[in-house]
């Protein structure tokens, strides 16, 4: 990572498959010296604990951050929010926080934030990165798609959000889970406006 430390970002996850990928996520803005504020839905807590086990548990999940991806994570700091509180920091547009993503971003959450209903933190901080034209990354995992979900992330992306769904490729010759979800994370920090080397470039 060669980014300059300290950077603002809000990270939003809600309850789609693809904790792996919000992890993932989050330890590599924490490693570049971020300050993460962490915003968990409450099926984000449940998948959190459901697909990466108990030690993910949010209550504990800077130690379990430091465990799978090394201590470099505590470069970083993060702030967890309630998703209940849009009274936050990040609710307000006056507060310094220059991205946000949500990952993985459930069809409930997209609808949400292609509608402007800020009816949870999650929703409000990205409602206030579309306003104040700031980089929104909505990583959206669901298959097949219905009219209305394929309609909800085109508003999204007419609004300015950047969608990047959980889609990783095979052409980098993944071998394992944390290869595919590196290349996910590595999409996201690239789409947050982060160098990084989480996969190798494409060499032609
Ligand atoms: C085990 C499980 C897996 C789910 N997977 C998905 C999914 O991949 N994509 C999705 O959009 N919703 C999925 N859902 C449904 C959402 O969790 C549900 O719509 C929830 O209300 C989303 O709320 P949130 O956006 O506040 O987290 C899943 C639910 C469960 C219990």
């Amino acid at each position: 990572m060669s980014d300059r430390p300290g950077r603002r970002i809000a990270v939003g996850i809600t309850g789609a498959s693809g904790a792996l990928y919000a992890v993932r996520s989050v330890a590599a803005l924490l490693a570049s010296g971020c300050q993460v504020e962490l915003v968990v839905s409450d099926f984000g807590r449940r998948l959190l604990r459901e697909e990466l086990g108990e030690a993910a548990a949010i209550e504990v999940l800077s130690e379990y951050l430091a465990t799978r991806y090394g201590d470099g994570v505590r470069a970083g700091t993060l702030t967890l929010h309630s998703n209940r509180d849009v009274g936050a920091s990040i609710a307000s547009g006056s507060y310094a926080c220059e991205a946000m993503a949500i990952v993985p971003c459930s069809m409930k959450t997209l609808a949400g934030v292609a509608h402007g209903l800020s009816r949870t933190l999650i929703e409000r901080a990205a409602d206030v990165m579309l306003k104040e034209r700031r980089r929104l990354v909505l990583v959206p995992r669901e298959t097949p798609m219905s009219l209305p979900q394929l309609r909800n992330m085109v508003a999204s992306a007419e609004a300015g959000a950047v969608v990047l769904p959980a889609m990783p490729a095979f052409y980098q010759g993944p071998r394992s889970l944390d290869d595919l979800a590196d290349f996910m994370a590595g999409k996201i920090l690239g789409a947050l406006g982060f160098s990084h080397e989480l996969y190798p470039p494409w060499a032609g």
